[in-house]
């Protein structure tokens, strides 16, 4: 239930996650946001999953990695993270001194919550003299336990980085875990943890529309499960996915990832087809219900109230930086750009 006094906003905003203002229906909120990043010197950071009219207003739109190498390299004074929660930490972690705003705090990811720390520290302590390389979807409790970060752009270099015969603990996406194992020919411990979005679609419903579409080619993230792989013809991150569509000699694709992606696809090939993989529910949708969590309407509000914030402990925030700056300079060194 939306409410007029701001500051009565402002105090419900640790509840519902956001500001949970009326505005205008009429208000041109493209043009709002626009006058905003000029007058607050705010640079909007997007990633493929968040809808079609996020993506159009964001100055910078990309995966992962592509999105904390920007957040380590901006000079804006605030930093408006339309993504998940992780990310905008991430963000914060690189830029202590800068404004992180997140337009909705409960945005946040079944992956980093399939890893809590306190569960996590024991399972280390079961393996001893591992190195821990933790995927970029967790939460600083998680990074600051980890040695370096990865993402799924980068995974592959972040390992080979590492001697043949090092013993190693992969978390938290165990899916993820067991394509690099298999890429690499490591032998990971995994973590248990997956994305609830990569893990529903539906292998049967997959294979029929790939008999109704003999032409199409199936794109797949890595974050999918091992038969969904198995039949992928690329697999990639969410910009090695676009890339690979757009470079493709193919005009149709099967996209096994959050459908987001999908209004890049388009714009890069309009005439080129691509299918959402249909997931294993009734409802034929596989949007992300954190991505989601963010709109155009929280976006303006977050920008012209500066809140919901992002903020941490300076000692937890040193100790989350440490492995994600190993991971920005392996990126470096090896040309690696999300
Ligand atoms: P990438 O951004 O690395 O492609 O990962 C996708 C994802 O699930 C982010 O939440
Ligand atoms: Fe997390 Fe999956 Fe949503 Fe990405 S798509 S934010 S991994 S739940």
């Amino acid at each position: 239930m939306a409410v007029i006094n701001i500051e009565e906003a402002k105090s419900n905003i640790s509840r519902v996650g956001f500001l949970d203002i009326e505005i205008d229906p009429t208000m041109d909120l493209f043009h709002e946001i626009e006058r905003l990043k000029k007058e607050k010197n705010a640079i909007i950071l997007a990633h493929y999953y968040q809808e079609p009219d996020i993506q159009d207003v964001a100055d910078y739109i990309g995966d992962s990695l592509g999105l904390a190498q920007q957040a380590e390299k901006t000079t804006a004074d605030i930093i408006v993270f339309a993504g998940v929660h992780f990310m905008a930490e991430t963000a914060k972690i690189l830029n202590p001194s800068k404004k992180v705003l997140l337009p909705d705090l409960k945005a946040g990811c079944s992956l980093a919550d399939s890893a809590p720390a306190d569960l996590f520290s024991a399972f280390k302590r079961q393996h001893p003299n591992h190195i821990v390389i933790s995927y970029i979807n967790c939460s600083a409790d998680i990074k600051a336990l980890s040695d370096i970060i990865c993402t799924s752009s980068n995974a592959e270099k972040i390992i080979e980085s590492l001697p043949a015969d090092q013993p190693i603990i992969f978390a938290p996406d165990k899916n993820l875990g067991a394509y690099l194992n298999k890429k690499t020919g490591r032998n990971m411990v995994l973590w248990n943890g997956a994305c609830m979005v990569h893990e529903i679609f539906s292998l049967e419903k997959i294979t029929k529309l790939k008999i109704r579409h003999p032409n199409a080619k199936l794109i797949a993230h890595p974050e999918c499960e091992a038969p969904l792989l198995r039949i992928a013809d690329f697999i990639g991150s969410t910009t090695q996915l676009l890339k690979y569509s757009q470079q493709d000699s193919g005009n149709e694709f099967i996209v096994a990832t959050e459908t987001g992606i999908l209004h890049q696809m388009q714009k890069a090939s309009p005439g080129k087809i691509f299918i959402p993989a249909p997931p294993d529910n009734s409802c034929a949708c596989n949007d992300c219900p954190h991505m989601k969590l963010n709109t155009l309407e929280k976006l303006y509000l977050c920008m012209e109230y500066e809140t919901p914030e992002i903020t941490m402990e300076e000692s937890l925030r040193l100790a989350a930086k440490k492995p994600i700056d190993r991971m920005l300079e392996i990126s470096r060194a090896a040309g690696l750009v999300g």
